[in-house]
C-alpha cells in the first residue's frame, strides 16, 4: 500500500511532505524501503540524468579548538598528530586537482581562526589562475570573515547543523550555541554563497521524529547541498561506545531527503562507505547525485580521522579520479566533470 502512495509522489513536482509522511518513509523496511530508494533514484535521474558530479576534498588542517563529543580530532584528543598544510603547498595541491580535471574542490579543516588570512590569499590566487569552484568547510566564522572569503572568490560553504534538535545539539557541542549555528547558515545564504548543511544519523538519543524534522528544516530553508552520513564512533572520544545505525536507515533518510528537497545536490559521503563497503554505490542508487573523493595528500590522511576505520586513508591523490570513476560506473552512473552548481 505504501509503495503505491510513494509512487504517486514522483508525479507531483516538488510535492510538500508532512512530518508524519517523512517519518513513515524513515521507518520503511525491506521491499517498501527498496521501493522508496527506486523512487528517489527515478526522481534523481529525471532531474540529473545518470550524471554524478565530482568534488575533491582537501583536508588542509586538523587543528581544532572545539571539543564536539563525537569527533576524533576534537581538541581534547591528545593522541592526534596535528598538521596544517601551509598556503604555498595548498595552492599547489588545488592546482594539481585542477590539472586532474576537478572543476570543484572543498577546503575542509578543524575550527580555528589562525589560518583564515592564508585562505583568503589561497582563494584569490587560485581564482586568478583557473576556473574552479571553491567550497569552504571551516566552521563558524564572523560575518566579516564570510564576506572577505566571498569577495576573494569563494563560491560555496558547507556548515552542518549536525542535528536540528536543540537539546541534542547542545549536549554534543560544549563550545557551540545552536542559535549561532543557525545565524551563520542564514548569513552565508544572505551573502550569496551556495550553502550546504547536513546532519549525522544515529546520534545518541536522536529519534525518527528528530530526523524527519531535520529533513523539513533542509526543505524549509532551501539549502543547496545536503551532506549527511551515519554517526560512527571514534574510540578516543566520549561517544566511543555508541553503535552506528544500519545502512538501511541511512538510505531511507537519503531517499526521503531527495523526495522532499527535490533538486538539491546530495553527496554519497565517506562515512556511508565506511559503514558499508558498497555504501557509496548504494547511495548513488538511492538519491545521491554527487561524489566527494578525498584529495588530501596521503601522508596527512591518517591524521584526519573523524571516526574509526575511515576509508581511503591509504590511496594516493593521483589515483583518486580513476578510483572514483570506477565506483560511479559500478553504480551504473556516469561521472561528469562539471562544476555542478545547484540547478533549479
Ligand atoms: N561520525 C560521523 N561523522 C562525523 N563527523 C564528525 N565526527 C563524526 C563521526 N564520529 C562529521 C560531522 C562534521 C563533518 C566534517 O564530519 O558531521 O560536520
Ligand atoms: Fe572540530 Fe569540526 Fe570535529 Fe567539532 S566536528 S571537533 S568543530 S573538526
Amino acid at each position: 500500500m505504501f509503495t503505491h502512495s510513494i509512487r504517486r509522489y514522483s508525479l507531483t513536482v516538488n510535492k510538500v511532505y508532512s512530518l508524519s509522511e517523512i517519518k513513515e518513509m524513515l521507518l520503511l523496511e525491506e521491499e517498501e524501503a527498496f521501493a522508496l530508494y527506486e523512487e528517489a533514484n527515478s526522481l534523481t535521474e529525471k532531474l540529473f540524468g545518470k550524471s554524478i558530479f565530482v568534488r575533491g576534498i582537501i583536508e588542509f588542517s586538523n587543528v581544532c579548538a572545539k571539543n564536539c563529543l563525537y569527533c576524533g580530532i576534537r581538541r581534547g584528543n591528545k593522541n592526534v598528530k596535528r598538521y596544517h598544510i601551509g598556503k604555498e603547498d595548498l595552492k599547489k595541491i588545488i592546482m594539481d586537482a585542477h590539472n586532474d580535471n576537478f572543476k570543484t574542490i572543498v577546503l575542509q579543516s578543524g575550527e580555528v581562526d589562525v589560518y583564515d588570512n592564508d585562505i583568503t590569499e589561497v582563494i584569490e590566487y587560485v581564482k586568478s589562475k583557473c576556473d574552479i569552484a571553491i567550497t569552504l568547510s571551516m566552521g563558524e566564522k564572523s560575518r566579516e570573515q564570510y564576506i572577505e572569503w566571498k569577495n576573494a572568490g569563494a563560491d560555496r560553504y558547507l556548515l552542518r547543523i549536525e542535528t536540528t534538535n536543540r537539546k541534542l545539539f547542545e549536549n554534543l557541542h560544549p563550545d557551540d550555541d545552536f542559535d549561532n549555528r543557525l545565524k551563520s547558515l542564514m548569513t552565508l545564504k544572505e551573502l550569496g554563497y551556495e550553502v550546504g548543511t547536513g546532519v549525522m544519523i544515529g546520534l545518541p538519543k536522536q529519534t525518527e521524529e528528530d530526523l524527519a524534522s531535520d529533513i523539513l528544516f533542509f526543505k524549509e530553508n532551501d539549502f543547496d547541498m545536503l551532506g549527511v552520513g551515519p554517526f560512527i564512533p571514534h574510540n578516543e572520544t566520549p561517544l566511543r561506545d555508541i553503535k552506528s545505525v544500519n545502512m538501511s536507515m541511512v538510505l531511507n533518510f537519503l531517499s526521503a531527503m531527495r523526495l522532499v528537497t527535490y533538486d538539491t545536490n546530495i553527496p554519497a559521503t565517506t562515512s556511508m562507505a565506511t559503514l558499508d563497503k558498497e555504501g557509496r554505490e548504494k547511495a548513488l542508487n538511492a538519491g545521491a547525485n554527487v561524489i566527494m573523493p578525498n584529495y588530501t595528500p596521503q601522508k596527512y590522511r591518517e591524521s584526519y580521522k573523524l571516526y574509526d576505520n575511515k576509508i581511503c586513508t591509504k590511496e594516493d591523490a593521483e589515483h583518486t579520479m580513476e578510483f572514483t570513476k570506477k565506483t560511479v560506473e559500478r553504480a551504473g552512473k556516469v561521472l561528469v566533470l562539471e562544476r555542478g552548481d545547484r540547478r533549479r
